[in-house]
């Protein structure tokens, strides 16, 4: 029996329960209606790009391995075995022609079949059917601009409709020259105990924090400043579908303050301007959540992560590096540090992020605390549609309006029995409001 979160999250008002926060139950009707329904992050191209290359994921708690078979095709799958359900592939990345389970020795070919059962005859007397065993595929993937996205739901609806005006947004960080971008380095993993919505609703719609959390990096000249100067302009933009994205004003700085960056971006603003078209220029967005943990960051590093849930009060942050493909390899060399500095397991940002939402996690374990409702009121009522950008906008920057939108996404799909239940929103609707 699903619990009616409709109780829990009053987007209009702007309050939130804190039992969402904490609660197990709550935490599997999620894995339920959210992650094994919506379209998830898998990974970049760049990651994957020869015959035969795989990298080992998860979409929500299920283990996922994404493999570009011998012809050069990409697939993903359950990384699990058919027969006793062992993790198939181990190894975060490499290349394979076959995968073969530990336990028994099932091989799989990189394109999914069942090839090879030690002892077929002699264990099965030739009654099993291979064809009928081999890997489970997701049931729909697809990939925008080089993002590889996957769905376990075969009724979501197709990954641009997901995306909806989104897409537009995800270029300015994905897509701004010919080639768009690749991964560089590797990736850093760790765990966070605090709950997964946390970090999303941050990185999606919280440059109210920049200010006061991060203060000692501005100081120390870790990150441009501009944007929490008092007049400096900026606003959320909201283009639907939960998802969300922080903007300064054009004439901000968000770039690592380094000549060999910033010189590079002077030299390619005409090609991404022509790239991005009329609305660059309007608008400069630095950070974003695609509903529900997807975030990319262009300010102070570049650099987009998974908030891969493990439990309502523990994530896993799965954290890439990227640049330009088409940038020379001192500048690809010079985002690298910028991002190993800010935003990493040893960032300076990343770090005044991490304490904070493990606290607001902790504090939602006590039985009174909980009774008290979180404060999403900010900037309530002080929005516009903006025809220009496609999508809400708040008036100021300092607003709540992008938190309010993804709970109130959030309470659509945990309420909802199926996808055609769930509102489709490429531009929000005018109300704001909840199902409820
Ligand atoms: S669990 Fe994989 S072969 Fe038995
Ligand atoms: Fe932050």
């Amino acid at each position: 029996m699903d619990i009616d979160v409709r109780d829990l999250v009053d987007a209009e008002q702007g309050l939130v329960n804190r039992r969402i926060f904490i609660d197990r139950a709550i935490y599997e009707q999620e894995l339920e209606k959210i992650f094994a329904r919506c379209w998830l992050f898998l990974g970049h191209e760049s990651q994957i790009p020869h015959p035969g290359d795989f990298l080992s994921t998860y979409m929500g708690e299920d283990p996922v391995l994404v493999v570009r078979d011998s012809t050069g095709k990409i697939h993903a799958f359950l990384n699990i075995c058919r027969h006793r359900g062992n993790r198939i592939c181990r190894a975060d990345m490499g290349n394979a022609a076959t995968f073969i389970c530990a336990y028994h020795g099932w091989a799989y070919a990189n394109d999914g079949r069942l090839i090879g059962v030690p002892n077929l005859q002699e264990a099965y007397f030739g009654e099993l059917e291979l064809e009928q065993w081999g890997l489970i595929p997701v049931a729909q993937l697809d990939s925008y601009k080089g993002l590889l996205f996957a769905t376990f739901d075969p009724e979501a609806p197709p990954l641009l409709a997901y995306l909806g005006e989104m897409a537009w947004y995800l270029d300015n960080f994905f897509d701004r020259r010919e080639g768009g971008i690749e991964v560089i380095g590797g990736m850093h993993k760790w765990v966070i105990p605090c709950n997964w919505k946390f970090p999303a609703e941050n990185f999606g719609g919280d440059p109210y924090h920049v200010g006061w959390s991060h203060l000692s990096a501005v100081q120390v000249g870790f990150t441009p400043g501009g944007a929490t100067r008092p007049g400096a302009g900026g606003r959320l933009i909201q283009p639907g579908n939960g998802h969300g994205i922080i903007a300064l004003a054009p004439a901000n700085l968000a770039d690592p303050m380094i000549s060999t960056i910033t010189a590079y971006e002077e030299t390619i603003r005409p090609e991404v301007e022509q790239r991005l078209g009329p609305r660059f220029g309007k608008v400069f967005p630095i950070v974003g959540t695609l509903f529900p943990n997807f975030s990319f960051l262009r300010a102070s590093a570049r650099t987009f992560r998974v908030w891969h849930p493990r439990g309502p009060d523990k994530i896993e942050v799965w954290a890439c590096i990227f640049v330009d493909k088409a940038a020379p390899p001192e500048v690809k060399e010079a985002y690298r540090l910028a991002g190993i500095h800010t935003f990493s397991p040893s960032g300076t940002l990343e770090q005044d992020d991490m304490e904070n939402w493990q606290e607001c996690t902790r504090t939602c374990q006590g039985v009174v605390s909980r009774r008290y409702p979180l404060n999403y009121q900010m900037g309530l009522g002080h929005e516009h549609f903006d025809d220009d950008l496609g999508a809400w906008a708040s008036n100021s920057r300092f607003s709540e309006l992008n938190p309010r939108r993804f709970y109130e996404r959030w309470t659509q799909l945990m309420t909802a029995d199926c996808w055609a239940e769930v509102p489709n929103s490429p531009v929000p609707s005018p109300a704001g409001r909840g199902l409820g």
